[in-house]
């Protein structure tokens, strides 16, 4: 397995990179003073709304919120890979892209030995269901439910045999590896004692990363039980929030499906794969995210979500709903398919096979209808109210899509179906001019006025957020500010203080790499849980731009984070002396306690007289 890129030739790469070269090569930007601009190659306009700002090395549109790196910008435009993106980067630079061996580096470099232990709990798996002495059982039970031994095979099915003992005794050969299988989620570790199996006594169903390597596993109980599924804890390589059950098969080499379909169950997926219907994936036992969304939306226009009929599987389908707005965009499409109650996917398709099964997809509801349906439950169309109290519901969902002709055209489906319920209505034209406020055109003076009233609103919103959400923004923007920051960050850690953690964190890293600018701060966390929240700041550029005051605001800011975890840290011990009885404290726990109610006093004191 290829190494990975050392993070400090990523560094270099970003720096060295021109943003300007790289979109350039693909959309052609017209100079705008210290900025460049274009027609937004992510959405359909026909005002230039796309910039790409030199001095930030960064590039986002103000029409449908597309932004981020040169590296962001190869990934979300020419669907590349992070790697690939970085090769591609470094191809241009005519540099060669260089590779660790070793991993003594840092947390990132620790996770080769995880897929290492995947990769052999995987064959150890296989290997069981073939040969192991109580496997029958599960062979006889995936033959049971139709599964031939094929199928089995090409999703590389296997079986954990039952005991505590057996995965540490056969593959934890070392402290090494058993310290990796602990980290994989394959074995846990309790304080005391010795680390143990998870997987006992179940079929186990790998699950793969885009790029084919195994991440971790579900594992279902044999016949019936309680939990039915365990599946792997979030690790460094696994995020339920982001890999999908079957997607690396379903694209493996050269193979580009039409469409993508999105169940619930790892047994879905195999049955339909037997049966011929090989573009199904499952999300792991959650609704699917913003992120699946992204994810699937890389390699098809169109996306099938399937839910039992009940209500439970109503509300998985509406929070598919609200995450999949945020991608969508003209020629992308998102359905619903709902299936009879009782039945799923994988007893359906054995029950009618698959030509049965893809004419219920082919008669998906798309996503239009499906909002319209569920606005309008427990709602009087035919009155005034009713009308207004529907607008009031799609308003949120509308904010949620990308302005542009996709936008435009869900509301004009909504407003069909809507006139098309109350024929004739008196009060309809007003409904209708509510709806085309909504759609906004954003080839018009709409858009203006839109983006107008949305600047005034990330204005106020920078007004009401936290101290530290504002020095991260400041800092972002302009990263030699660390250098004037008070020595001891960690004083400014307090864990209930939104992104103080970040801030604090950023500081470090910037004091330690202090040619860093904002692009290659942000490619440095695009693994890391907080990337989203960091592109989203890197995205609202703080008002101020004279550097003095810059400083006196951020050192400020500074000040109050500090002073927010300490009054925090006091509130703690507070709360922690205060639970116990008077009489069990000592002497000097009692003096402490009196002095620290007067102190926590008098600071709640400060913030009601400055209103916050
Ligand atoms: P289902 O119960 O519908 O799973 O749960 P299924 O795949 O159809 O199961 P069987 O084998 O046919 O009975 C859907 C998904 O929810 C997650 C799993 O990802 C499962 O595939 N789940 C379910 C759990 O994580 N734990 C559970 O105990 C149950
Ligand atoms: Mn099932």
């Amino acid at each position: 397995m290829a190494g990975r890129i050392p993070q400090s030739f990523i560094d270099d790469l970003v720096t060295a990179t021109d943003i300007v070269e790289v979109i350039e090569h693909y959309v052609p930007l017209k100079r705008a003073g210290k900025e460049f601009k274009a027609c937004c190659p992510f959405h359909d306009e026909k005002t230039p709304s796309f910039t790409v700002v030199p001095d930030k090395q960064f590039y986002h549109c103000f029409g449908c919120g597309a932004h981020g790196t040169a590296v962001g910008f190869l990934m979300d435009y020419a669907n590349l890979e992070f790697t690939e993106a970085v090769e591609e980067l470094a191809r241009r630079a005519g540099r060669e892209v260089p590779r660790e061996s070793g991993g003594e580096r840092g947390p990132r470099d620790d996770i080769e030995p995880i897929f290492d232990a995947l990769e052999r709990a995987n064959a150890y798996f296989q290997r069981q269901l073939r040969r192991h002495p109580q496997a029958s059982r599960a062979v006889e039970y995936l033959k049971g439910r139709g599964l031939s031994g094929e199928i089995a095979a090409e999703f590389q099915l296997g079986f954990a045999p039952p005991g505590w003992d057996s995965m540490r005794s056969e593959l934890a050969v070392d402290d090494r590896s058993r310290t990796a299988l602990v980290d994989a989620g394959l074995l846990i570790a309790p304080d005391d004692g010795r680390p143990y199996n998870r997987f006992r006594d179940r079929i186990t169903f790998p699950i793969h990363d885009s790029r084919g390597r195994v991440v971790g596993f579900g594992a279902r109980i044999i016949d019936d039980g309680e939990p039915k599924y365990l599946n792997s804890p979030e690790t460094p390589v696994f995020h339920k929030g982001r890999e999908l059950y079957g997607l690396w098969r379903a694209r493996r080499a050269g193979r580009s499906p039409a469409r993508m379909l999105v169940v619930e169950g790892y047994m879905d997926v195999v049955a339909l794969a037997q049966s011929g219907i090989d573009y199904a994936v499952a999300t792991l036992g959650t609704a699917a995210t913003e992120a699946h969304v992204q994810r699937l939306f890389r390699g098809v226009n169109d996306i099938v979500f399937c839910f039992d009929g009940d209500e439970a599987g109503r509300r998985a389908a509406w929070r598919a709903v609200e995450n999949t707005l945020p991608a969508m965009k003209s020629g992308r499409q998102a359905l619903f398919l709902f299936l009879p109650e009782g039945e799923d996917p994988d007893s359906l398709v054995r029950t009618e096979g698959r030509h049965a099964f893809e004419n219920r997809l082919d008669g998906a509801v798309p996503l239009s209808r499906f909002v319209f349906n569920q606005l309008a439950v427990g709602v009087d169309l035919t009155t005034p109210e009713g009308g207004a109290r529907f607008v009031e519901r799609l308003r949120p969902l509308v904010n949620r899509t990308p302005v542009g002709p996709f936008r435009r055209q869900l509301v004009v489906q909504i407003g069909e179906s809507y006139a098309a319920r109350i024929p004739g209505a008196r009060y309809r034209r007003q409904v209708e001019r509510w709806l085309d406020e909504l759609a906004t055109d954003d080839s018009s003076k709409g858009l203006d006025r839109l983006g107008r009233r949305m600047h005034a609103h990330t204005e106020r919103l920078q007004g009401s957020e936290s101290p530290a959400t504002r020095a991260v923004r400041m800092l972002l923007h302009n990263p030699s500010l660390a250098a004037i920051a008070a020595a001891d960050v960690d004083k400014m850690r307090g864990e209930q203080l939104p992104d103080a953690e970040l801030l604090a964190h950023l500081i470090e890293l910037l004091r330690a790499n202090p040619d860093l600018k904002m692009a290659g701060l942000v490619e440095r966390f695009r693994s890391h849980d907080w990337f989203p929240r960091i592109e989203e700041l890197a995205r609202r550029e703080p008002a101020i731009s004279d550097r003095a005051k810059l400083e006196v605001e951020f050192v400020g800011c500074l000040q109050r984070v500090a002073d927010r975890a300490a009054q925090q840290r006091v509130q703690r011990r507070v709360d922690e002396l205060a639970k116990r009885r008077l009489s069990e404290l000592s002497e000097r726990e009692r003096h402490e306690l009196a002095e620290l109610t007067v102190r926590r006093g008098t600071s709640r004191d400060d913030k009601t007289r400055r209103g916050e």
